[in-house]
């Protein structure tokens, strides 16, 4: 079984059961100033998950890109990634726990499809938490199904709970479905959910019944929805019998290529083992993120840029501890990326270019930093062994981490060669300390956000407005090339080779406001996607041959293929403002514009 394999498999499985074939979305999502990445195939469907009918229908399917770096320290085990594909079957409102569970077992167990030993699958239900009862249902049906008690284990929220995606939205309860690697348990405690690796979640089936509120609230939506996840790298790896899913197709030329370009690997196994599935893991995530269509991530120090630029420089980091002297090797690494999925993403041969320049660049840049914290390393060990010292203090180690990038690991070898210990309690303290301060700044930053999405709806609006206005002033060459909403503002990305003069920006403001006073109804139609170009849309992003797309007009002045929402008129919108406009990069501009109150 292989990947290709796999996702066409599963299509086919859904597709069979009345399931909609849908495209996946970008992995950079548009509009939802609530998350950095797409972080689950379910995470573009909020707006029908609460109850806005989808063109397509009620039953969908997919595979979906998606970023976690949540659990980015597991990563080097066998199982944990930060960029995974995940396929996803949804209920929109139309059947629930019963026919969930009971096509994810026929596909898990039939020879027809994945054929697992029904005897190695485990699996969890909800326990039940204040008002919401145990999940006696989906225990039922399991059960009916021929899993024995034994192996159903009901979990607290921790464990079976799913969502939202971002601080509010829709969520609920979980059934996930793991394999028995057969592994020795860790402990007489080990279950399904067990960090150890015996057991490996491969499914995770969602009954979407319940919506976050702002305030923390659990509100019944509208319809109850069933939302699921297959990893595709865990799945083959169990269905392929090797160790990790490092082992499987989607990794071993790169793995293979990371143990050739290492001249020093360290002796510990593990160690090296847990760098080289570092670096391959992080260079694989960032080549999707610089490779995805919609594009616009470049390494930077805010937001999803500082997520890219951090999976970089570990991957450097880690390559320095194997040894890895090949100046560009993230370019030579990232290119066997390229070329392992070329098939089933275009999108990423077709930016190889940019990927390279980016990834290069980094790399030098980090280089640089690197070379300094070899210094402060120098100057701090020296002085150390001139006291008649033998320990690093878990502070300098830190310093050496969070400043200069320097993983601990290195800092133990490096300060081993030179007969000196590292205070690794000290250090995990002062990491300690520092991911709580971070945390606070995460609330701050998410803080707020809760109530804004009519403000957002409402700058997404302004931003088909912004878009058609560009086009008439400066021409059809204009074209979307990123488009990002807080609830503070609208940033829009698009093609134009040179800067804007203050007349064409004041023409194009005066356009926007001029529409919002003429109050245009903002309606929406769905059609296939060739109906829609043919009528004018702009449609930016790839949709299947045939599928079915929503296309929103603003009266008679713009028209876009797109998700939504939208205010329903453009009278709601206020005053339009740009407040800047730059380059973004080579032919690209960046214009940042707000809405405020009418004077
Ligand atoms: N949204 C669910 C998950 O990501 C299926 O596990």
């Amino acid at each position: 079984m292989t990947a290709d394999l796999l996702r066409e498999k599963y299509l086919r499985f859904f597709e069979s059961k009345g399931h909609k074939i849908i495209s996946g979305a970008s992995l950079i999502p548009e509009n939802d100033p609530t998350v950095l990445f797409t972080t689950a195939g379910m995470h573009p469907l909020v707006p029908y998950l609460l109850g806005e009918p989808h063109p397509a229908g009620r039953r969908l399917a997919n595979v979906q890109k998606c970023v976690r770096t949540g659990d980015i320290e597991a990563v080097g085990d066998t199982s944990h990634l930060t960029f995974f594909e995940m396929l996803g079957n949804w209920s929109l409102g139309d059947y629930f726990k019963k026919e969930a569970i009971t096509w994810s077992y026929e596909f898990l167990t039939s020879k027809e499809w994945l054929g697992f030993d029904p005897d190695l699958i485990s699996v969890t239900v909800f326990e039940g938490e204040g008002d919401i009862p145990r999940d006696e249902e989906s225990i039922a049906i399991w059960k009916s199904l021929g899993i024995p008690a034994e192996r159903i284990y009901a979990l607290p929220k921790e464990d079976n709970w799913w969502g939202p995606a971002g601080q509010t939205g829709p969520c609920g309860p979980d059934t996930e479905m793991f394999i028995d690697t057969l592994k020795p348990a860790c402990s007489p405690a080990c279950r399904p959910g067990c960090h150890c690796g015996k057991y490996i979640e491969i499914w995770n089936n969602v009954f979407m019944q319940y919506n976050k509120t702002a305030d923390g609230h659990y509100e019944p939506l509208k319809q109850a929805n069933v939302d699921t996840g297959m990893g595709v790298e865990r799945t083959i790896c169990m269905l392929q019998g090797v160790e990790s899913v490092f082992e499987t197709e989607l990794f071993a030329p790169l793995m293979e290529k990371i143990a050739a370009l290492a001249t020093t690997p360290p002796a510990d196994e593990e160690v090296m083992q847990r760098a080289q599935r570092i670096i391959a893991d992080h260079l694989r995530t960032a080549t999707f993120i610089l490779g995805d269509p919609k594009g616009g991530v470049k390494p930077g120090n805010l937001g999803a840029n500082y997520v890219l630029r951090r999976l970089i420089r570990r991957a450097v980091r880690y390559g320095k501890m194997l040894g890895i002297v090949e100046s560009g090797f993230t370019r030579i690494l990232s290119a066997i990326v390229i070329e392992n999925y070329k098939r089933a993403y275009p999108e990423l041969q077709e930016k190889s270019d940019l990927i390279f320049t980016e990834l290069t660049a980094e790399e030098e840049r980090f280089a640089k930093t690197l070379a300094a914290g070899q210094r402060e390393f120098d100057k701090v060990t020296s002085a150390l062994k001139q006291h008649g010292q033998s320990q690093l203090s878990g502070r300098t180690a830190f310093k050496l981490y969070d400043t200069y990038g320097f993983p601990l690991e290195m800092t133990i070898e490096l300060a081993a060669e030179q007969g000196l210990a590292v205070d690794r309690e000290g250090f995990e303290a002062a990491f300690k300390k520092h991911q709580e301060l971070s945390k606070q700044g995460d609330k701050t930053f998410k803080g707020g956000l809760a109530d804004a999405s009519e403000t957002t709806t409402r700058l997404h609006t302004a931003t088909h407005l912004l878009h058609a206005a560009l086009r008439q002033v400066l021409g059809d060459h204009v074209q979307q090339k990123g488009s990002n909403i807080t609830p503070e503002r609208l940033r829009f990305d698009f093609t134009h080779p040179e800067k804007m003069t203050p007349g064409q920006l004041a023409e194009v403001e005066r356009i926007v406001n001029e529409q919002i006073d003429r109050n245009l109804p903002v309606t929406m139609e769905t059609m296939t996607i060739e109906e829609a170009r043919a009528g004018g849309a702009i449609a930016l992003f790839s949709a299947k041959y045939g599928e079915q797309v929503k296309v929103y007009s603003a009266g008679d002045f713009s028209k876009e293929v797109c998700g939504g929402p939208h205010a329903k008129s453009t009278g709601e919108l206020g005053h339009f403002r740009i407040r800047k406009e730059e380059s973004s990069s080579a032919g690209v501009r960046r214009i940042r514009a707000v809405l405020e109150a009418k004077a």
